[in-house]
């Protein structure tokens, strides 16, 4: 019967999870707002690329009252280098409407957790089962591919069913938790050890042979990307991006993608002739790599000197003393690419 395979499911993984669990800081809180932002975090993002800046966050906004009195650059500041930065902008926007609408407490309630900006099913079943104890899957996308493998299913509204009917009324947070693990550890996508498998003996993918290894993802798209760092007493010239897209409002060594049959100092004048600099000449200071989800970026950096000085049409743009630069929220690429620069 499917409930008794679900009963020992549970069992095993629960007892997996009280031996091998990681360690990590999210599980000795029971604190909603810290287990919101770390499962923000999370989203889309290893476990050991978050832990440094999950401890920078919280010890600078240690609770949502804190968070939505910061201002908005230095939030952005904390999370730069960790991606995806809609995050940051979203977790600040509910922050102000838990303050508003909810008394500065994180909600108890499904259907309120999901309708704050950024909050998915997944954040909002997360939250309530690993904060509150109350019974919600939650399904990132290894614990999505461990119940798959487990029961034999692909059909997603199938694995919500599903994951719904098998987490337990006790302890639903460290069950999701536990199939978190798994999959990161003993069942990842590809080379799964299923002689370590806790659930092993009722997995429908290991009865049915080697598991299938999930395909290699597509190479990502190399992107030639020429950055021009250009300095003035001592200071560093920054851009502002535009408020929407990619890196909203983070501050960036200019630069640009370079055409395909262009120079890169080619596509540096275009880039500064945007605020009416010419470039005189350019050295190269060496290269920068960065990948972001499917882009690989290989980064040229120029020393360049200006004919003339651009302080004219410079809106969005700014010097920034070098050591000015870890406060502010700036590209990941720009920070690797300022540790060329030459100090004044
Ligand atoms: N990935 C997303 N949420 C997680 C959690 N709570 N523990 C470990 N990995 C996770």
């Amino acid at each position: 019967m499917r409930s008794d395979k679900d009963a020992r499911i549970r069992r095993a993984l629960l007892g997996w999870y009280d031996r091998a669990r990681r360690e990590l800081p999210w599980r000795t809180t029971r604190d909603p707002y810290a287990i919101w932002v770390a499962e923000t975090m999370l989203q889309q993002t290893q476990v050991k690329t978050v832990l440094p800046y999950y401890y920078r966050f919280l010890a600078a906004f240690p609770s949502v009252i804190d968070l939505d009195r910061a201002r908005r650059d230095k939030v952005l500041a904390l999370w730069s280098g960790l991606g995806y930065y809609r995050r940051p902008t979203n977790l600040k926007k509910a922050a102000r409407e838990i303050v508003l609408r909810h008394g500065g407490r994180l909600p108890r309630d499904f259907a309120a957790l999901r309708e704050l900006p950024g909050v998915g099913d997944y954040t909002a079943g997360a939250v309530m089962s690993i904060a509150f104890g109350a019974r919600y899957p939650a399904l990132d996308a290894n614990a999505r591919r461990v119940l798959s493998r487990i029961y034999g299913l692909s059909d997603n509204a199938r694995l919500r069913a599903l994951a719904a009917r098998v987490v337990p009324a006790s302890r639903p947070g460290d069950f999701n938790q536990a199939l978190m693990d798994l999959g990161a550890t003993v069942c990842p996508a590809r080379n799964p050890r299923c002689a370590d498998c806790p659930v092993g003996a009722h997995c429908a993918a290991s009865h049915a042979g080697p598991i299938a290894k999930t395909a290699a993802k597509p190479p990502p798209r190399k992107v030639e990307w020429p950055l021009a760092i250009v300095a003035k007493n001592g200071r560093i010239l920054l851009r502002r991006r535009h408020r929407h897209g990619l890196l909203a409002g983070m501050w960036e060594i200019p630069g640009g993608e370079k055409k395909p049959r262009e120079r890169a100092t080619a596509a540096l004048a275009r880039e500064l002739a945007a605020v009416g600099a010419r470039v005189a000449s350019a050295t190269m200071l060496g290269i920068v790599r960065h990948s972001i989800t499917n882009r690989s970026i290989r980064a040229p950096v120029y020393f360049c000197a200006l004919a003339g000085d651009p302080s004219g049409g410079l809106r969005g743009w700014r010097w920034f003393a070098l050591d000015a630069l870890k406060k502010l929220p700036i590209s990941a690429l720009s920070v690797k690419a300022a540790r060329l620069a030459p100090q004044a």
